[in-house]
């Protein structure tokens, strides 16, 4: 692979550092990467020509075991390819099994327009939904993360396979779990905001579909919400409430740089876990070390 061009949706910023960590060990090996942001083609209309490109990658945040629904609807609107390969990268906030039901999605419909998928991977990132992450657990995930890009970038440079297998099993998940894409255009219209509201607009200037807007000095949401959590995230005021998810709403983005910089923080906290929810993540941690010394 030479040259590549990849579409990406990121909601709350983790599939954009995926991809960031992607495009710079893309360039280190040699490949070149054109990007573009699935939110910019819909809202423009317009889909760059990908003719010129040897590759076509695809990166998202994993929603429910599913695409966001703004993806699918962007795979759609892909043009048919006669066996272009196909890269997929996807972020999700744990490393449980069903996730790998998402890229089904995908796999079904550019394959039947003629795209070859031959490789995909899963990154481990914090979660932007249900429950904050210690930044210990923040640090070794997206350095654990950074390793993967490299490994993958070296693959895709040489033309190593990395796919999915989809059983009956995960082709069933993947098919229930698309009632979030219903989900997501309910919960959109009963995002409110609270008295705290200040009217600054931030939602509303970085909200990835265009759905918030001010109206009568009201900050009002419309039917096409893609359920990124962007606006929950960003909101400095803290003030809009996440409608049915608002118990398990995250307030306030990661703080990377901060993180990655602080040397007190250890990056081998998975490892040395032995109770709470992280503790399941040594499986992913171990095996992705594993995976890392593969063909490089
Ligand atoms: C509506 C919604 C559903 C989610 N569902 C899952 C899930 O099924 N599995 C998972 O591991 N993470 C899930 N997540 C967490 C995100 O996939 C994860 O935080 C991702 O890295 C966010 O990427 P972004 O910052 O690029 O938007 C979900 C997040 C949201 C907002």
């Amino acid at each position: 692979m030479k040259k590549a061009i990849i579409f990406y949706f990121s909601g709350t910023g983790n599939t954009e550092r995926v991809l960031n960590m992607l495009t710079n060990a893309l360039d280190y090996e040699g490949v070149h990467s054109n990007c573009y942001a699935i939110d910019d083609c819909i809202r423009n209309g317009n889909i760059p020509d990908i003719s010129d490109y040897d590759s076509v990658g695809i990166g998202y945040p994993i929603y429910a075991f599913n695409v966001p629904n703004i993806v699918a609807a962007f795979i759609k609107k892909l043009p048919k390819a006669n066996g272009k390969p196909v890269f997929v990268f996807k972020t999700a906030g744990e490393p449980f099994f069903l996730n790998r039901a998402s890229s089904y999605y995908i796999f079904s419909h550019l394959r039947k327009k003629g795209y070859i998928f031959n490789y995909e991977r899963h990154f481990l990132m914090p979660y932007n939904i249900l429950f904050r992450y210690n930044d210990e657990v923040v640090k070794q995930i997206y350095l654990l993360s950074q390793k993967l890009a490299r490994k993958m970038a070296s693959d895709l440079s040489k033309g190593i396979t990395h796919k999915s297998h989809f059983n009956p099993f995960i082709v069933f998940v993947s098919l229930i779990f698309r009632i979030q894409w219903v989900g997501a255009t309910i919960n959109g219209r009963l995002l409110r905001t609270g008295n705290s509201c200040n009217l600054c607009q931030k939602c509303v200037k970085e909200c990835k579909t265009d759905n918030i807007r001010l109206e009568h000095r009201k900050i009002r949401f419309g039917w096409n919400c893609t359920m990124c959590m962007k606006c929950i995230m960003c909101c400095p005021q803290k003030a809009i409430k996440a409608g049915i998810l608002e118990p398990w709403a995250i307030r306030g983005a990661y703080d990377f740089e901060r993180i990655l910089n602080d040397a007190s923080i250890p990056n081998d906290y998975i490892q040395k876990c032995e109770k709470g929810v992280f503790q399941y993540f040594k499986k992913y941690v171990r095996e992705t070390e594993a995976q890392l010394n593969d063909n490089i």
